[in-house]
């Protein structure tokens, strides 16, 4: 969640690290800190608040020339867990000596034994974290060699950690490691970086090694020694990253959250595109790596996530269902190893999660693994861990999400999901002729979107209509009610106001209660099946003097008699509603948080990925 950086090489450390500290900042940003290595003493400038802090202090404290002298250097943000966000408890930690220090991602679990054993030895801890038993542990370790110590720590702590590490001792190397927090290694000419997500490092190198669980690696300006954390040789290949830095900018767009949402045309088409076979109706997507036989013999379909990777695996329940006649589920990633879930021999179970890096969903994929299931996994981020520890599934090719709010990973998960229920269709009850004409259905998906986009300017002055009110609330039957709920998530996610997604005839069970004048209920009524029954929860709204936002389709006025304004969206199929409504109702949250004054690509308390539990 929290985001690490270090440098090493031919260039000043310290502007390096904060780059890639503020490229990093969307995935945690209560504090920052770095420490940077001359040849004789560590420097260590932490500060809370964003890295714009960080630069002014570090600005103020530390000359040109000082700057100048760094070899290596590790750096910060953090998004607190044990510890509230404090200078003291920001990164990086030292030990007593403040020859070691440590940059850490993830959760110690046993840091409190691990403390009062320190303490006993004398090590006296500053922080409230659960990290800085790192730093000391490695202390304790040390015995000229920083890579054995380093192993030797990480051998006594239980948890997660993505680690960087630097000590006065060795001035010309950083030891990195991880276990269940990504750390990826940037491989540059006489220069080297670290970083726990590629797009701090991708201005400086495309080429790029992913470390693997409980790998260390030994980092010098010239190459990278690669053990397993028990000293066993390991090797990793060089990957190529196929984005280019821009997709990491924004690009004249006011917030990363507007451009992502406006990238959804290109976004979904790199997700379709070479993946649909129109002569025989169906889709190409060879990272399942199913053979006929397997196809056939998948008897239940269960989806695991979280937040709105989540909500799509909803929309995908019923793709599967109504497509290939399978039964699906979504199950809430977090309770799934908690629940004893019923795995079935034939069960395919889809992870899904734009991070690829989210604990509650790797630790799902784990879980169904133990249990036998096929584990696939819908990952955004290439190389991410649970796309490597599912071995088989789909990228979604959305480029990078920034905006810590999803946008264009749901769309494209959706679609992807529809493709995958294509497949399993046609290889079941599905015709050719119907295989056929879901792919042209498919095809158009980024022209809908282009549609659905060409309203932002309405749905603006909607939305800002409506932007003072504290409670909304989202209703949505059949394929729209997943919709609904994370048109709710959004909304609250970057607005904070109050908002809850509802299935639309849940609506008179209980919250109704809540419904007047200053409660607005954003309905969706496009012209699909169930569309009859939503204008008569909308009228129970009117009733209860609800102001009515609907979402429906070009064209059909049947809807404006019953809604106080109405959002449109272009007349599409059920399997591709949900693409253009959820587009919709982005730009509505969007156009609400921004005439808040949010904070839209970083809401206070989120982070973007959340590798804990
Ligand atoms: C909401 C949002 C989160 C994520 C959730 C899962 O806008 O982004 O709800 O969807 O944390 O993340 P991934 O998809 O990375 O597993």
């Amino acid at each position: 969640m929290c985001g690490i950086v270090g440098y090493i090489g031919k260039r000043d450390v310290v502007p390096i690290l904060l780059d890639g500290l503020r490229r990093l900042e969307y995935r945690g940003y209560d504090s920052s800190g770095i420490s940077a290595l001359n040849k004789k003493q560590i420097t260590t400038i932490k500060t809370v608040g964003k890295v714009k802090n960080l630069q002014h202090e570090i600005n103020d404290t530390i000359s040109s020339d000082q700057l100048s002298e760094f070899t290596v250097g590790i750096a910060h943000t953090r998004w607190a867990t044990h510890g509230a966000p404090t200078e003291v408890n920001a990164h990086p930690h030292l030990d007593d000596s403040g020859k070691f220090a440590v940059v850490h991602n993830g959760i110690i679990e046993n840091y409190v034994a691990i403390r009062e054993q320190l303490n006993q030895k004398g090590h006296r801890f500053l922080s409230e974290t659960d990290s800085e038993v790192i730093a000391h542990l490695i202390a304790e370790c040390f015995d000229g060699d920083l890579a054995q110590a380093v192993a030797a720590a990480l051998s006594k702590v239980e948890g997660t950690f993505g680690v960087a590490v630097i000590a006065v001792a060795e001035p010309s190397k950083m030891v990195v490691s991880r276990r269940g927090s990504p750390i990826v290694i940037g491989v540059g000419g006489r220069e080297m970086l670290v970083a726990s997500d590629v797009s701090a490092l991708i201005s400086y190198t495309k080429n790029v090694i992913y470390l693997h669980d409980n790998d260390l690696a030994v980092v010098t300006c010239d190459g990278v020694d690669l053990r397993s954390i028990n000293n066993v040789p390991v090797s990793r290949e060089i990957a190529k990253i196929d984005w280019d830095i821009s997709a990491a900018e924004k690009g004249g767009y006011e917030h990363f959250m507007l451009k992502e949402i406006f990238e959804q045309p290109e976004s979904l088409a790199n997700a379709i595109r070479g993946r649909m076979d129109e002569s025989i109706g169906t889709a190409i997507l060879s990272g399942l790596r199913f053979t006929p036989k397997e196809m056939i013999e998948i008897s239940r379909v269960t989806l695991a996530a979280c937040g709105t990777s989540m909500h799509a695996g909803m929309v995908a329940e019923y793709f599967f269902e109504d497509l290939a006649n399978l039964p699906a589920s979504v199950e809430q990633a977090a309770e799934f190893r908690y629940r004893n879930p019923i795995i079935e021999p034939n069960t395919l179970v889809v992870a899904i999660s734009q991070s690829g890096e989210t604990a509650d969903t790797l630790a799902a994929v784990r879980e169904a693994k133990q249990k036998g299931a096929v584990v696939t996994g819908l990952c955004n981020v290439v190389g991410a861990t649970i796309a490597r520890e599912t071995g088989r599934g789909i990228y979604l090719h959305a480029g990078p999400e920034i905006g810590v709010a999803s946008t264009k990973a749901f769309t494209s998960q959706v679609a992807v999901m529809l493709m995958m229920a294509l497949k399993l269709g046609r290889s079941r009850r599905l015709s050719v002729e119907d295989g056929i004409s879901l792919v042209h259905e498919i095809n158009k998906i980024p022209e809908l979107i282009r549609a659905t986009l060409a309203h932002s300017e309405e749905i603006k002055s909607i939305a800002e209509k409506y932007a003072s009110a504290e409670n909304f609330f989202y209703i949505g039957r059949g394929y729209l009610y997943p919709v609904a709920l994370e048109g709710a998530l959004k909304l609250k996610e970057i607005s904070y106001i109050h908002a809850e997604g509802y299935h639309a005839a849940e609506l008179k069970h209980g919250p109704i209660a809540l419904l007047e004048e200053a409660v607005p209920v954003v309905a969706l009524a496009n012209d699909i099946a169930g569309k009859e029954k939503i204008i008569g929860n909308m009228q129970e709204c009117c009733a209860r003097k609800s102001p009515v936002i609907a979402v429906a389709t070009e064209g059909d006025d049947s809807i404006d008699n019953h809604a106080n304004d109405v959002i449109r969206v272009p007349a599409s199929s059920k399997f591709t509603t949900p693409i253009t409504t959820a587009v919709a109702l982005q730009l509505f949250s969007y156009y609400v948080a921004n005439k808040r004054g949010c904070e839209i690509d970083q809401p206070r308390n989120l982070a973007k990925s959340v590798t804990v539990e």
